[in-house]
């Protein structure tokens, strides 16, 4: 038995190994370094039970016998393959066994160029390692981590030794502690992604150093302190999330320096005080975000100005005075929210001349008058359109046709009461306002409805 076993494997042995040995005479023996397979054995053993990776796939940088998730590259100049991508824990790629650990011998594979792992770590905490003796020059570029439960600890700070890195994703982890000023020592990095973890800290000074940097994405963690002033020298910057953090302060003036971003989010931030006169520097911002930050100011006549904006939030901030008429020019604009603020006086008229508009929430502010959209704007927006909780605004009756934007007819007697003007509320109203700016921002939403029962 075991006689025939043994020899069966070595007949399959040279049966395997003939093919290269054959072939070494007219063409090169495509193989790879004996190192390189050996590391990329026991990365597979570490992440990985889909196969016996060493019986399944022995050459598995040959073209025919390599599984999904692995790309390699052969070099002339040594006559060998090399790995160059490896992408784990999506179908058809490897998928990983529960007890897989983060693998700091990836960091071994000379020519790696891109490492994916998806969905991997999910039961055993796992940190992010580099070996001790990393190689001094690494052609890694891209570091995908993502969504990946059981992968926690600190972002390391040797990540800096990673020289050619030019895309960081290590989105939705359970990453913890401070970005690692570090990071910003590698000039090639054209994306980070950092997103949905619980980091810590301040955003790093450091961040100036990255002339390359198109888009940075800190959202959902817990950083705090102010939006650094050197993000005013990032000037590639096209996309800039920071929200969902604990971010303090007033947006630096700097900002209008990043005259290429089209896409800001700082939404749900601490956020405050007057908007930086810098903001018409942004003359290709598409979008805005940035609602629930406890701002309390008038809303800046300078987003008239961004004449490329198409969606403009400025929600649940405690914005007062009126809706300036300049945002009327904005033609692009095809979503606007400004609702659950203070804001008072009529509707721009302009406002009906925003042909792109799909979007508009108005609700929960002090408008009054008559809403100065016909009814074929109000068809087009149907349930888009929100203008509740306005107790003075008013609807022209040629133009109800039945729509309910939540807003009464002019001079119905049944909703006049919503016609009552507002002045003579401003005594409890400032009042209201005393209390707002006292409290932390967080009961907004709450203090808001308040205000409204306590005048009503
Ligand atoms: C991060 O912030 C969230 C929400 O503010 C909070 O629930 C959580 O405890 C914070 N976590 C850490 C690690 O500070
Ligand atoms: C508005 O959008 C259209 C179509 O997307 C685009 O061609 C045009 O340049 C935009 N206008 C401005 C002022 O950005
Ligand atoms: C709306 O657009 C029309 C036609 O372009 C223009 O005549 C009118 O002045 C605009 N209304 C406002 C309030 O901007
Ligand atoms: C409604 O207003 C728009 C913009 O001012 C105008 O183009 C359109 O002709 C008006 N429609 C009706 C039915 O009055
Ligand atoms: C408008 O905002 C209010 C308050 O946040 C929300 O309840 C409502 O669903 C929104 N309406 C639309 C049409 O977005």
């Amino acid at each position: 038995m075991f006689y025939s076993f043994s020899f069966t494997l070595q007949l399959l042995l040279t049966l395997i190994s003939f093919p290269l040995f054959s072939t070494t005479k007219n063409l090169p023996s495509k193989n790879m370094e004996p190192f390189e397979l050996e590391t990329l054995f026991k990365i597979m053993e570490a992440l990985s039970s889909d196969q016996d990776w060493r019986i399944s796939y022995p050459n598995p940088c040959q073209p025919g016998s390599s599984w999904p998730g692995i790309e390699c590259k052969f070099t002339p100049t040594d006559n060998h393959f090399h790995v160059t991508r490896l992408d784990f824990g999506t179908p058809p790629n490897p998928s990983c066994h529960k007890s897989a650990t983060f693998p700091s011998q990836i960091f071994h594979l000379p020519n790696l160029e891109s490492i994916f792992i998806f969905q991997c770590f999910t039961q055993n905490p796992t940190t992010i390692s580099l070996p001790p003796n990393m190689p001094l020059t690494s052609p890694l570029q891209q570091l995908s981590l993502r969504s990946n439960s059981a992968l926690v600890g600190k972002i390391p700070p040797q990540i800096s030794s990673l020289k050619s890195l030019q895309i960081i994703t290590l989105s939705q982890n359970r990453l913890t502690g401070q970005i690692p000023v570090e990071i910003f020592t590698l000039t090639y990095l054209v994306h980070i992604d950092l997103s949905y973890n619980t980091l810590t800290g301040t955003i790093p000074i450091e961040l100036g150093h990255l002339e390359k940097l198109v888009g940075l994405d800190l959202s959902y963690n817990n950083l705090t302190g102010p939006i650094p002033s050197t993000i005013g020298e990032v000037k590639a910057l096209q996309k800039l999330d920071l929200s969902s953090n604990s971010l303090s302060g007033k947006i630096p003036d700097t900002i209008g320096k990043l005259h290429s971003l089209v896409f800001l989010a700082l939404s749900n931030n601490r956020l405050h005080g007057n908007f930086p006169g810098g903001l018409t520097g942004l003359q290709n911002l598409q979008y805005f975000l940035m609602d629930d930050n406890p701002m309390f100011v008038p809303l800046p006549l300078e987003f008239g100005q961004l004449k490329k904006l198409q969606e403009l939030r400025l929600s649940n901030s405690g914005y007062s005075g009126t809706i300036p008429s300049a945002y009327s020019q904005l033609t692009n604009l095809s979503s606007i929210s400004l609702q659950n603020n203070r804001l008072s006086g009529q509707i721009p008229t302009g406002f009906a001349n925003l042909s792109r508009v799909y979007h508009m929430n108005l609700s929960w502010n002090f408008l009054d008058g008559v809403v100065p959209f016909n009814s074929s704007f109000l068809k087009r927006l149907g349930r888009n359109l929100d203008l509740s909780g306005n107790p003075g605004l008013c609807l022209s009756p040629s133009d109800v046709n039945g729509v309910n934007v939540g807003v009464g007819v002019c001079g119905n007697s049944k909703t006049s009461s919503l016609m009552k003007p507002l002045k003579k509320s401003g005594a409890p109203l400032l009042q209201c306002s005393f209390n707002l700016l006292y409290l932390v921002n967080v009961a907004l939403v709450f203090l808001t409805l308040h205000c409204r029962l306590c005048f009503s």
